[in-house]
């Protein structure tokens, strides 16, 4: 089994021979770097949210609120990170968010491909975004053995939805996770003072600008009038899902339907009843609307409404950045964890070997943390009083 806290050994035995990490290892000296290194526009369309960020910022800072009970006497040499997920086995219960800008986030604008060999090496999943400089299905072929996810922005027009659906489905997805928080932009001062939205100049559109069906709706091919393409894709983003929208996704595929957004249990239940097979709950890091409840908050009620109607996964993302972060969302009950703009900043900064690097040091602290706190297993981890919340 893979005991992901020696990921420190190794550090520890280069730094002997004078080598020390090529990236930190720590949020902070990450983020920093990137806001260094990154073109400015990139790095304010990765770094920035709704409003004055109050959100974002919360979803990071409500980790702050909560606190696992060590135990000790139990302490395991041997952890278990592993987790069943709509049908696959996997090694750690981690992946990586859509991101839909990961391709402009490396230095050859191959990001997605890059982000695809780092999982490649890690076996954590990718969540694959609409949003993509290279197709959905070279990503996929870049992944190997490890299990992707394809994440759906779905299209207004229905032949273009099903065909990207479809496509996916054939390209060796495992999931398809449908984003329902994103139909409308959120307002986002810091892209609208430089008037700055990446996809409006034409970036991480190819999945539309290859698909058959979106190349019906033009005149001409995409190639020959960029300008056309780009204004059909705004008519074809702003398609707020309803409930009744997933009949026809069922119809459209046989892959696990995972819903991306579900904050209020009510939605959770619903959602349960009709059949989906995952609930992804986040708050898209505080991007779309802010002054919500940052993200956490919401995961334990998810988290109750879910498990009392039966066995489907809750997901989670929004504010993690450390592995201590994601064994307290574990500890409330989720399933697997979406680390989001810490790879992208890894990425920008280091490319697949910092992703790498990345993964394995919040997978290493996620380790390590189940090994003091003597919670050797998941199932451990999430038992009754493993986590309290600290008096306000
Ligand atoms: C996102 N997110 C996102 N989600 C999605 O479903 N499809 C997408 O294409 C994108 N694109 C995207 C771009 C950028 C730059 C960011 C930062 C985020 C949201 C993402 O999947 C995830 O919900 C958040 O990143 C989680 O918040 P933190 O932890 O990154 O702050």
């Amino acid at each position: 089994m893979t005991q992901y806290g020696d990921y420190q050994l190794e550090i520890y035995r280069a730094g002997v021979q004078g080598v020390l990490p090529r990236w930190p290892v720590d949020f902070a000296n990450l983020e920093a770097a990137a806001a260094a290194a990154m073109p400015r526009w990139v790095h304010s369309y990765v770094a920035g949210g709704a409003g004055d960020e109050r959100t974002q910022r919360g979803n990071a800072e409500a980790f702050g609120r909560w606190g696992i009970v060590p135990r000790m006497m139990r302490g395991e040499p041997e952890r278990d990170l592993s987790v069943s997920l709509f049908g696959l086995d996997l090694p750690a219960p981690l992946f990586l968010c859509p991101i839909g800008v990961l391709g402009i986030c490396a230095q050859d604008m191959h990001g997605d491909l890059a982000t695809a060999r780092a999982c490649a090496r890690t076996g954590v999943p990718m969540c694959t975004s609409t949003l993509s400089n290279d197709t959905m299905e070279n990503v996929a072929a870049a992944l190997g053995d490890t299990p992707g996810w394809f994440q759906l922005y779905t299209p207004r027009d229905r032949d273009v939805a099903v065909s990207l659906i479809q496509r996916a489905e054939r390209a060796g997805y495992s999931a398809l996770v449908v984003t329902l928080d994103t139909w409308v932009t959120g307002w986002r001062p810091r892209d609208l003072n430089t008037a700055n939205f990446p996809q409006l100049r034409g970036h991480c559109l190819v999945n539309y600008f290859t698909d058959e069906y979106f190349r019906k709706l033009l005149s001409k091919a995409p190639e020959d009038d960029p300008r056309a393409a780009i204004a059909m894709w705004v008519t074809q983003f702003g398609n707020s899902v309803g409930w009744s929208d997933l009949e026809w996704m069922r119809e459209a595929t046989n892959l696990p339907i995972v819903l991306k957004g579900i904050s209020h249990p009510d939605d959770a239940r619903r959602a349960v009843d009709l059949g989906v097979d995952g609930i992804y709950c986040s708050n898209h890091g505080g991007r779309q609307a802010n002054g919500g409840l940052p993200a956490l908050e919401t995961l334990p009620d998810v988290v109750a409404a879910v498990g009392a109607s039966g066995e489907v996964p809750v997901l989670f993302d929004s504010g993690v950045r450390s592995g201590a972060d994601a064994a307290k969302a574990l500890a409330l009950g989720a399933a697997a964890v979406g680390l989001g703009r810490p790879y992208a900043y890894a990425l920008a900064l280091g490319g697949e070997d910092g992703v790498v690097h990345q993964v394995r040091s919040v997978l290493a602290e996620t380790d390590l943390i189940m090994a003091v706190d003597g919670y050797p297993t998941l199932a451990d981890l999430r038992a009754e009083g493993t986590i309290r919340r600290l008096p306000a």
